[in-house]
């Protein structure tokens, strides 16, 4: 074992070898799969961190896998990239081989650092700020079409309606596009990449690589959608090279991400051209859709169920936003929906698990694990543990906000529930993510009163894993509030 390298952060000594790991018993071609839930295969991961420890081994076809639950090991996995350890390769592979033009999320190593250093750029805290206006614009279009649905008493389709937020939020920060899928019940961008993530994930997760010789209908959606996709990244590029073109002072001072990243692949040397432009529009528009979208689902699950909560969260807005006027400074003010953003990422991680791969050979915990080694990171166990949040099964928003240092508080839980994960591949989009969530819920509790979020059956919300997390089927009722409703509530 000696010639186990730890990385940096990671333990010295190793005791164990994977060999040595416990894990169910596989069948012999197909591993563990069947015993997996196929619609929530990362629950059943988290059954067996309950049964097994927080490290051992399992079977998906011939891919092995290592559990990795222990938060201080993931944590120090993390970090240890872009050089010890990398995204899992087969959502690389599977994503070039449709063709998909690859971005920051797909890249790795040097390829990866440029790529992230232009991305970042668009996601300065003055570009976000300025940016408010227009994310204003998209949340007076929920609002339009929310209200619709409250006058004619209708259930609301949750998620697709959070989604067509998200995407417009999106595309008016990161492209300086207004798409304006809220406004439009036609075909739109948003339905192509709804079809996108459930079919890639349904790749990385297969056994085998059916699709090189039969094509299911799901397939052929899904090569169809990246056909209508990749035809609309090539509209946002156009248009916003038009804008440069017409305003050449655009080019020292760009609006959004993609007017940024268009100037920077134009100068000499920089190592970046269109193709990386274009993937950094489809990882932008997959990243920042899903995520935010499901987790404000979820929190609005939760919320309904917690009706003190759902109060509190009321009272707040009200007491920030007597005048419905939407602006950065009250929106700095919602610390408890903040919280309850956390809370809900702490119980409800849209992103369960993340699939890491070891470049070197690399003792975690107190294992040895060879170079190739493919983790699957449960980042979800030590954030339902009671030594780390006490009665953590319960959504106790306030937890965020606790009595003494609240930042100090919140730090130290911050390292143990990572849902925008750690080290220098941490979500970029976290804050705009944030600030999405805080808008969209000011508008809600404001202008609205939630009757009801449900599963059509009624029942507790399914986890549905498809890349991202999400819950299955949330319909929600509204009734319009009036000015006074919202002050005396
Ligand atoms: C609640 C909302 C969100 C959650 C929970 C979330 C979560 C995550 C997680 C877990 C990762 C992997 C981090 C890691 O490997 O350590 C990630 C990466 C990423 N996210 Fe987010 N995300 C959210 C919103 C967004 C938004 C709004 C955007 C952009 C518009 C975005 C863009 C990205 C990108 C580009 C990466 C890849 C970064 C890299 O590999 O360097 N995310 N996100």
């Amino acid at each position: 074992m000696e010639t186990f390298v730890a990385a940096r952060p990671l333990a010295k000594v190793a005791t164990r070898r994977i060999e040595d790991l416990p894990g169910p018993r596989g069948l012999p071609v197909l591993g563990n799969l069947l015993q997996m839930d196929r619609q929530a295969l990362h629950r059943s991961v988290e059954d067996w961190v309950g049964r097994y420890g927080p490290y051992f081994r399992f079977r998906v076809g011939s891919r092995k896998f290592v559990a990795v639950a222990g938060h201080a090991a993931l944590a120090a996995l993390l970090r240890d990239r872009p050089e010890g350890v990398r995204r899992a390769a087969k959502l690389e592979r599977i994503w070039l081989e449709l063709g998909l033009p690859p971005g920051v999320f797909i890249a790795e190593g040097d390829a990866w650092k440029r790529q992230r250093r232009m991305v970042m750029a668009g996601f300065d805290p003055t570009h976000v700020r300025d940016y408010l206006p227009s994310l204003a614009r998209v949340t007076e279009r929920l609002h339009a079409r929310w209200a619709r649905a409250a006058s004619r008493g209708e259930d609301i389709p949750l998620q697709p309606d959070l989604m067509r937020f998200t995407v417009d939020a999106i595309a008016g920060l990161a492209f300086g596009a207004e798409v304006k899928t809220l406004e439009s019940d036609e075909e739109v961008i948003q339905q192509h990449l709804d079809k996108m993530f459930p079919a890639l994930f349904g790749r990385v997760m297969s056994a085998l690589p059916y699709w090189r010789w039969w094509r299911r209908p799901a397939d052929r959606r899904l090569e169809q959608a990246v056909v209508e996709v990749k035809k609309a990244i090539e509209v946002f590029m156009a248009q916003a090279r038009a804008r440069l073109a017409a305003d050449p002072a655009l080019r020292s001072r760009p609006r959004n991400l993609l007017e940024a990243m268009l100037v920077a692949s134009e100068a000499e040397g920089s190592g970046v051209d269109d193709t990386d432009v274009a993937g950094n529009v489809l990882t932008m528009l997959l990243a920042g859709e899903d995520t935010t979208s499901n987790t404000l689902a979820w929190m609005l699950y939760l919320l309904a169920r917690h009706p003190a909560t759902l109060e509190r969260a009321v009272r707040e807005v009200a007491a920030a936003w007597p005048d419905f006027q939407l602006d950065h400074e009250r929106l700095d003010r919602l610390d408890f929906i903040e919280a309850c953003a956390h809370e809900t990422m702490r119980l409800k991680p849209v992103a369960p698990f993340i699939g890491l791969q070891l470049l070197r050979d690399t003792v975690v915990a107190d294992i040895a694990m060879p170079q190739g080694t493919i983790i699957w990171g449960v980042m979800r166990h030590d954030g339902l543990d009671d030594r780390h949040f006490p009665d953590a099964a319960a959504f106790r928003p306030e937890r965020w906000l606790a009595e003494g240092d609240p930042a100090q508080a919140a730090s130290a839980a911050k390292r143990v529930s990572m849902p925008f994960g750690a080290g220098p591949r941490v979500c970029p989009g976290r804050y705009l993510a944030l600030l999405e969530m805080k808008m969209c819920m000011a508008m809600l509790l404001s202008r609205f009163e939630v009757q009801s979020v449900a599963a059509a059956d009624g029942r507790d919300a399914r986890e549905q894993l498809q890349f991202t997390m999400s819950p299955v089927g949330l319909r929600m009722r509204l009734r319009e509030r009036t000015p006074a409703g919202v002050a005396a509530s």
